[in-house]
Formats: structure tokens, sequence, C-alpha cells
């Protein structure tokens, strides 16, 4: 018997990964966040499948049921929007998994910022602008450890992906711009990759009222940082003629014969 922790994806059933459709199907007992996993995903599992939402449940009572899917032999989908290992919660459950002895197997998901990122078409990464992505939240009834709080990140001046933040949104404009100034390009995606999903852009100045505007409250992703708009940023080295790397050898530049009569 063993517990596959599935990533189910942002939104969209067909962003399931196949390993994980395919364990959703086949597995007995299916305990689901239903918040925001979508019915189509879970619809694959068996007919004869115990199918239960997790999203009313304590840690306690998702451990009860795994127990008893333990004690008669049943493997056990245990399935979490977007990848399980960000902001899932998981962590609590693996422990308790492992105090208890049940083996367990992670099925990575698409995280929700990484499909926020594909709806607005942008790279999260450019060269010389930002080569770093923080994935964070801001401090709300959960509080944040020392040195994550966002106006310390802020200093970093990364790309900045916040979950769990849509209703704490002035209180990221005030945390943040000092660091990245007012004009900072901010996206807000709900719903990434849903056939409802709206996005809604701005800058740090102007997102919170057009956020508030667009009465989005709940499943947002926020993204912040230049790369957002930026169309002046350097060629990556990857894709460069002179460059060379594992599989491309470079070619030195041609010069020109102004060039070579300077040399
Ligand atoms: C409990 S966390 C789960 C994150 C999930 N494990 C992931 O990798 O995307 C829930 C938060 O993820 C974000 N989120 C989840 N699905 C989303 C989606 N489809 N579009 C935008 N944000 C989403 C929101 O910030 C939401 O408040």
């Amino acid at each position: 018997m063993r517990v596959y922790i599935i990533g189910a994806g942002p939104g969209d059933p067909k962003l399931l990964t196949l390993r994980g459709a395919e364990l959703i199907a086949s597995c007995p007992v299916v305990l689901y966040t239903g918040s925001l996993v979508p019915k189509e995903v879970i619809a694959r599992a068996r007919a004869d499948a115990k199918v239960m939402d997790s999203s009313g449940m304590t840690l306690e009572q998702i451990v009860e049921v795994i127990v008893a899917a333990r004690d008669t032999d049943q493997d056990v989908a245990r399935v979490h929007t977007g990848d399980p290992m960000i902001f899932g919660s998981t962590a609590e459950q693996m422990r308790r998994l492992m105090e208890l002895g049940i083996g367990y197997e992670i099925i990575p998901g698409v995280s929700s910022f990484t499909a926020a990122a594909a709806a607005l078409g942008r790279e999260l990464t450019l060269p010389e602008l930002s080569q770093t992505v923080i994935l964070t939240r801001a401090e709300g009834r959960t509080s944040m450890p020392e040195g994550e709080k966002l106006e310390a990140l802020a200093k970093h001046q990364a790309t900045l992906a916040l979950f769990l933040s849509i209703t704490l949104l002035k209180d990221v404009v005030r945390d943040l711009t000092p660091s990245y100034g007012a004009d900072c390009p901010v996206a807000v995606v709900h719903k990434a990759s849903w056939p409802d999903q709206v996005i809604v852009t701005g800058t740090l100045a102007d997102i919170a009222d057009k956020v508030r505007a667009a009465k989005l409250n709940s499943t947002s992703m926020v993204l912040v940082g230049r790369v957002l708009t930026a169309t002046e940023f350097a060629n990556s080295k990857l894709y460069d003629p002179e460059f060379t790397h594992r599989f491309r050898k470079g070619e030195p530049a041609v010069k020109t014969q102004g060039e070579m009569r300077a040399d």
C-alpha cells in the first residue's frame, strides 16, 4: 500500500501529468483538496473508488482515512492543487506518514506561478534584469519567519511570485514600493488556466485599486517585477553564436574589414 501525493496542476485538467492521471484512475481511495482541484481531474477516479474532499477535514481526519486505507491494503491518491511541494501543507502529512511507517511517493504538478507566467506570456527570468524568482506570500494570519518579511525580500529586487496574498495587496504595495519603486509592474492572475481566468495588470501605484475594481479576492497569483513589461533586455548566452556549451561549439564572431584594421 502506498500514498501518492499528486500535483493536480493549476486548474486546466489537461495540465495534470500523465503519471498523476494514471494514479488517480487506478487508486481505490482518492482524497483531494476540493477547494481548488477541478472536478474533471477527480472524474478520472474508478467508479468504485472512495472519493473524498479533504477541504473540510483536519490533519488527523486525513490521517484516519489513510490509516483505514492502509488497514485494507488500498493505495491512496492524495491530490493537491498546483505542485504539492509549494504551499501545499504536505510536509505535515508526510511527517505523519513517516511516523506511521506508511510509504509515499510524490508526483509533481504545474504550479500556479508558472501557469500565471504562461497566461501572461512573460518569462520570469531575463538576462541582466532578474535571474531570481522568489516564491513567497504576504504576512497574514500565518506569520513570516524573521528575515523573510516582504520589505527584506524586496531589497533583492528579484521577480516575486506571491501566493495567498490577494487580500493583502495594500500591505504588499506598502512593503514593496520603497525598493521596487511605484512604477514597478505587477500582474494579478486570478484562476490561471481555468475557463474563468482573469488578468489584471498595473503598477505598484495602481494595482490595489484595479484589483478592488475587478473584485478579485481569492485564488490569485501576484507577480511583481520589471520582467513583466521589459522589452529591452539582453539575449541569453544559450543561443549566442559565439558561446560554446555542451551541445554546441560557438564560432568566433566574423570581423568586418574595419574591425580588422582597428586590431
Ligand atoms: C494553498 S496555495 C497552493 C499552491 C499550489 N500548491 C501551487 O503550486 O500553485 C493556494 C494559492 O495558490 C495560488 N493559486 C493556486 N491555484 C491558482 C490558480 N489557478 N491561479 C492563480 N493562483 C493560484 C493562489 O495564490 C492561492 O491562494
